[in-house]
């Protein structure tokens, strides 16, 4: 097959991470190649998370103005905990002087394709790439496959793999789609976009016997809800009525807003980091290389600290000659990982009820926030987790 196209770094995924990626490349003076078999439109309003860590937000602010961050995005000071009937408020800034950023994830995408293609980015939608290969040469390639069937080859002197937990990238890597550390959880969470006004100014997680609620926001008209639900549940089986009755009983003490309800998912549940993430010169970062469960939002923050790790170490390597921070990757990037991993599962564990919880389960689990909200370290340690541990660490 002929090789139609030659660059420095392939990125496989235009996510998060590949476009930051590509970005802090162009700043080094790095040129590379963005394929996504994805659409603009599709990209752009793909529904996910809405919760930005500090140091997110700092990492975008290099792109200009062009991230909306700050000014279209809402900054947050804390969040509360609620159980049996109460609520408790962590405050981010007494606590750890920190914040985080409510600004939609497809928002985020919108203003790094936007930056990107102004600056001349080499960014392809609606190319799939179906292999990653050579990767223990000096000049691995992207087999892909263009809008019109087309086969091409990109050859570059580094992959990366920013395209999902489908990667087709991780293949290259690990050996397998599927060689990781790997755990399921017996529930998933109903999302609901609703046109109403605000119930709360900062998100709410609800710990409750019916299980686990979550009221975030969207704007001073839409509201972005979830409650904790079966992961087989057909979103079409509930009305409007039976979705605000569920939500309503999982926050007691709280009486949400009802509005029109215009959007429903279900998200599941999967905690997964790949075995390896880095072969050769084929490198792995975000959901590629690992998920989350999504309570607690670290999905793509863990993403975006993942490429901040890789740019540099790319950096190095390809203007250097020095591989020494590319052969650390993978174990520097692992210390975030496996802290995300456990923050993701202990809030997933201390606010969710499991199908077989037995009393001992519930009241241990009611202990267990109160130790939390009851002392100022319990505070500290969620809020620093959730605003992020720092990114030179
Ligand atoms: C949102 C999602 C999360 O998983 C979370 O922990 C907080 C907010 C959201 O979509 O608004």
């Amino acid at each position: 097959m002929t090789i139609t196209a030659r660059t420095r770094v392939a990125i496989v995924g235009a996510g998060p991470a590949g476009l930051l990626l590509s970005h802090l490349l162009a700043q080094s003076g790095i040129e590379s190649i963005i394929v996504d078999q994805r659409s603009r439109d599709e990209i752009e309003s793909t529904i996910r998370a809405g919760i930005l860590e500090q140091g997110t937000v700092e990492l975008l602010d290099t792109i200009g103005p062009a991230s909306r961050a700050r000014t279209v995005g809402h900054r947050h000071d804390g969040i509360e905990l609620r159980f049996e009937g109460e609520g408790h408020r962590v405050d981010f800034a007494d606590t750890v002087g920190r914040a985080v950023w409510l600004y939609p994830q497809h928002e985020v995408l919108k203003d790094l394709i936007s930056a990107r293609l102004a600056a001349g980015q080499d960014l392809r939608f609606g190319v799939t790439a179906e292999a990653v290969e050579d990767a223990d040469s000096a000049r691995p390639r992207v087999i892909a496959r263009d809008a019109d069937g087309e086969r091409f080859v990109i050859e570059a002197d580094f992959v990366v793999g920013s395209d999902g937990s489908r990667s087709i990238a991780r293949a290259a890597v690990t050996g397998s789609m599927t060689g990781g550390y790997f755990r399921e959880y017996p529930f998933a969470w109903f999302g609901i976009l609703c046109e109403a006004p605000p119930s709360s100014d900062e998100l709410i997680y609800s710990n409750s016997p019916d299980g686990f609620a979550l009221v975030s926001q969207r704007s001073d008209t839409v509201q972005r809800m979830y409650f904790q639900c079966d992961p087989d549940t057909d979103t079409a089986a509930y009305s409007e009525a039976q979705l605000w009755d569920e939500l309503q009983k999982r926050v007691p003490g709280t009486t949400l807003k009802e509005g029109p309800i215009f959007q429903r998912d279900v998200l599941r549940f999967r905690s997964f980091v790949a075995h390896e993430l880095r072969r050769g010169r084929v490198a792995l970062v975000g959901d590629a290389a690992h998920t989350v469960p999504p309570t607690g939002a670290k999905g793509m923050n863990l993403a975006i600290a993942d490429v901040r790790l890789l740019a540099e170490a790319l950096r190095t390597l390809l203007l250097e000659g020095d591989e020494r921070l590319l052969d650390a990757y993978p174990e520097t990037a692992s210390r975030r990982i496996w802290k995300a991993q456990h923050f993701s599962w202990w809030m997933t564990s201390m606010l969710h009820v499991a199908p077989d919880a037995t009393d001992f389960d519930r009241r241990r689990q009611l202990g267990e926030l109160r130790t939390v909200v009851e002392s100022a370290h319990g505070r500290a340690l969620l809020a620093e987790a959730y605003c992020g541990w720092p990114l030179d660490a």
